[in-house]
């Protein structure tokens, strides 16, 4: 299994500065919660690890394992083993969960029959009790806020990937589907594989135990620490911490 490494890493929109200067380095295994207030350059972080073409790279560099992923397109990145839940999953009409988990799996090579991918893919629909005919419709498609979130979920269940990173895949949770998140990301854990999660509550921590939470603001990585950071910043709020940084 390979390490992410991001280091010093600069990024612009539009010619205006988003990141300033973050490194952060996950390990095999390894789960970092990412917190901060709104707007402070989360959702950025996880856009330009898997090379959106709206985040210009100003600076640093990111690599997971040998691949220098600022050297690389999207479709590149998710053949490393990468994979990003979205903030906000898009509708993908005439295509199907099921095509869309098919061609994913065959884009990184993996062959498996349709019968047997289909029987996997039904199984682990239930087992996170989605609906078959989930499957069949098109992605996103007036799914429901937290069904879309179960359908990322499901992707990252299905695609076996090295390193996944939830932006927000929280938010909009009923606590049953809480858990059934945290029953799978822990499953990965397990079995090496990376996460990061962009989250704003302590809530889905409870599930997915974090072995380091960083504060992010104003495109910094202002404070890490263990799980227990989370419960300050509940407690506190993020000034306490702004404060400090602004003082020190
Ligand atoms: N396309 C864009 N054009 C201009 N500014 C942008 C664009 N996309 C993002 N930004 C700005 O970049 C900053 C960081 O946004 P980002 O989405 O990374 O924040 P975030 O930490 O994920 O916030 P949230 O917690 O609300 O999801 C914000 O100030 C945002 O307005
Ligand atoms: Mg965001």
């Amino acid at each position: 299994m390979e390490t992410l490494e991001i280091k010093n890493l600069k990024v612009a929109i539009d010619h205006k500065p988003i990141l300033n200067g973050v490194s952060l380095t996950v390990a095999p295994g390894e789960v970092h919660a990412i917190m901060g207030p709104n707007g402070s350059g989360k959702s950025t972080l996880a856009q330009t690890l898997f090379r959106h073409p709206k985040y210009e790279v100003a600076g640093g560099t990111m690599r997971f394992g040998r691949a220098k992923l600022n050297e690389m397109t999207t479709d590149k990145i998710a053949q490393t083993g990468m994979l990003l839940a979205f903030q906000y999953p898009q509708s993908v009409s005439g295509v199907s969960v099921q095509n869309l988990l098919k061609v994913a799996q065959s884009v990184r090579g993996e062959r498996v029959s349709v019968d047997t991918f289909v029987k996997n893919l039904k199984q682990k629909a239930k087992s996170m009790r989605l609906p078959a005919e989930f499957l069949t419709r098109s992605l996103n498609e007036g799914f429901s806020g937290g069904e879309k979130k179960k359908a990322e979920i499901l992707q990252l269940a299905m695609l076996a990937p090295k390193l996944v990173v939830l932006d927000e895949t929280d938010s909009g949770l009923d606590v049953d589907a809480l858990k059934i998140v945290g029953r799978e990301v822990n499953k990965l854990k397990k079995n090496g594989v990376s996460v990061i999660i962009i989250t704003h509550y302590n809530r889905v921590l409870k599930y997915i135990e974090p072995d380091f939470v960083h504060i992010m603001y104003h495109g910094r990585i202002i404070k890490s620490g263990r799980k227990d950071l989370a419960h300050t910043i509940e407690k506190g709020g993020y000034n306490q911490f702004i404060k400090t940084k602004q003082k020190g």
